[in-house]
């Protein structure tokens, strides 16, 4: 072969590369967020947050990737498009919407503290008891979350530790390091089932998102780059489809089990 026609051929092939990408929807999510995504020893991202993914790729006719990385970087590399979408659990937030698209929401999603079983605050009937009852304590909370933002919005004088992945929260929590923890009520009910509730009680109070919406958000949608309206259009309509034909609540009802 000549020079020319090895050009051509790599030429060719350089399409046939760019048509698969453009076939593939790479879907940015955190991996360590059980039982939302979670990933295995050979690399395979499970969950609900991966069925989605997944229902999403097949309605749209396109092979799903997955890329794995800590929660509060998936807003910074969908900006520089190391992915198509983030399917992470992510709360719709006034804050995070200046930067990125959502999806109409898939899931709605409350919060929720871990104690020791032995607090007094297992029993707090409001927001404002837990807070005074936590004053000057170190709660535990993941980096990059609405949980943080919360808390510096309502509660006042208590230190707030970011830890980059719940296990390390789960962790100090256990080691005595923090005086509790607060998270999504379905990652915190997951915790308490892997450590049983010897030690620790979820509080009584559950802080319902819709309460706070402006820091805990309008629900749990999909993230899309602001430049691609096209693809918002598309997930949204998949959406729409996976929502009324059940898809998306049978995948629900196996992994939350509360
Ligand atoms: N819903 C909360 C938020 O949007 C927590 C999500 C954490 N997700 C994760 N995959 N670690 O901030």
């Amino acid at each position: 072969t000549t020079f020319l026609q090895k050009a051509v051929l790599g030429a060719g092939l350089a399409l046939v590369g760019l048509s698969a990408t453009a076939d593939t929807l790479k879907i940015g999510t955190e991996g360590g967020y059980p039982p939302w995504s979670m990933v295995d020893a050979s690399g395979k991202v499970s969950g609900f947050d991966a069925d989605v993914g997944n229902a999403l790729c097949k309605e749209l006719n396109a092979d799903c990737r997955f890329v794995v990385q800590a929660f509060d970087s998936l807003i910074p590399s969908l900006d520089a498009n190391r992915f198509d979408l983030i399917i992470s659990g992510m709360s719709v937030t006034p804050e995070r919407a200046k930067r990125i698209s959502f999806s109409i929401p898939y899931a709605v999603e409350d919060a929720i503290f871990v104690l020791p079983k032995d607090s007094a605050l297992v029993n707090a009937d409001s927001p404002e008891a837990i807070f005074k009852g936590l004053a000057g304590k170190t709660v535990g909370v993941q980096g990059g979350t609405t949980h943080g933002d919360y808390l510096r919005a309502k509660a006042g004088d208590l230190n707030i530790k970011n830890y980059d992945t719940l296990d390390q929260m789960q962790i100090d929590l256990d080691a005595g390091r923090l005086d509790a923890t607060f998270a999504d009520l379905t990652s915190q009910s997951k915790f308490l089932h892997k450590v049983g509730d010897e030690h620790f009680a979820l509080s009584k109070l559950i802080i319902k998102g819709s309460s706070a919406p402006e820091t805990l958000g309008y629900g749990i949608g999909v993230g899309i780059n602001k430049n691609n309206a096209e693809l918002k259009e598309k997930v949204d309509a998949a959406l729409c489809k996976l929502i009324n034909d059940g898809t998306i609540k049978t995948s629900s009802e196996k992994w939350f089990d509360i």
